[in-house]
């Protein structure tokens, strides 16, 4: 069943139609995927990719993993965003989105080929046409590209009028290669990277304790492992999974006027006018 936006599969969930893409660009189509651009491998890991990626698999299970385990407080921002904001009539995409599922009405694009994921491009040079997309989302992605405001003004250029913008930007994370890991933003710095934006809301995301938690580990495992690299995997896998009920501090503390000195990260939620 197909429309001029978008059409839908046989369980009924949106996906993404090639009537959204400029004309000038190249694809092939792979498994169902719109593939621009793809990555097999990284050069660059951190410690825990190998093991990341493995899990990555299971995709229910490795974000389950992921909110319980890893040193970031996650609180239901990004669920109450997508109840809001995206809806079948609406074409909405998730940028950078690794195998999340959020939602069946959200396409997902990313560099890597994974099962959920179906527009596989580099997010700098967005295949869609200008003013197409009614909701994009991008959540723990811009750290990983050399420019994110490329990215994000390739966010306002396919964004329709009105369209809307939900970036999750890190501020105090360890080192995370996914494939890269080159940036990080304070609350003022997530506000001018989205200057074209009417802002909805910024704040800060984890939290206060996130923010420390995430390099206490980091710093034990350093401190322990006595300059062994694959020490320092075990010794911070073993610290991350003693210690991050720590984390749930962060429900109290993320309210502070001053968690925003130390939080993980920040929220933008904007609107293109
Ligand atoms: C840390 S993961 C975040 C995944 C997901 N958004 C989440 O919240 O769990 C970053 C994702 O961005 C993707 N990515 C990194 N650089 C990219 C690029 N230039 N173009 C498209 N995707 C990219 C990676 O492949 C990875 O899946």
């Amino acid at each position: 069943m197909y429309s001029n936006r978008s059409f839908y599969n046989k369980q009924g969930y949106k996906m993404i139609s090639k009537e959204l893409f400029k004309s000038d660009v190249k694809y092939e189509v792979e498994d169902g995927k719109y593939i621009f651009k793809k990555l097999e491998t990284s050069d660059i890991e951190d410690s825990l990719d190998k093991f990341k990626n493995m899990l990555k698999k299971y995709d229910k299970f490795y974000y389950w993993l992921i909110k319980v385990i890893s040193p970031v407080f996650v609180d239901r921002s990004q669920e109450k965003f997508i109840e809001s904001y995206v809806s079948k009539d609406k074409v909405c995409i998730n940028i950078g989105s690794g195998n999340s599922k959020v939602s069946d009405n959200v396409c997902n694009v990313d560099i890597f080929t994974y099962d959920n994921v179906d527009v596989v491009c580099d997010i700098e040079n967005l295949p869609f046409k200008d003013n197409s997309i009614d909701v994009i989302l991008n959540i723990a992605v811009l750290e990983h590209v050399p420019n994110p405001q490329k990215v994000i003004d390739e966010i306002h250029r396919v964004l329709k009028p009105d369209g809307v913008v939900y970036t999750a930007f890190p501020f105090m994370q360890g080192f995370h290669a996914s494939p890269y890991d080159f940036t990080r933003v304070t609350e003022e710095g997530i506000k001018i990277l989205h200057k074209d934006f009417e802002i909805m809301e910024v704040k800060p995301f984890g939290g206060p304790t996130s923010g420390m938690l995430w390099v206490l580990q980091e710093w034990i495992a350093i401190l322990l492992s006595f300059g062994s690299k694959r020490l320092h995997t075990i010794i911070y896998i073993l610290v991350m999974c003693l210690t991050f009920p720590i984390k749930f501090l962060d429900y109290f503390l993320i309210k502070h006027p001053m968690a925003k000195n130390i939080a993980s990260g920040f929220i933008f939620i904007g609107i293109k006018r």
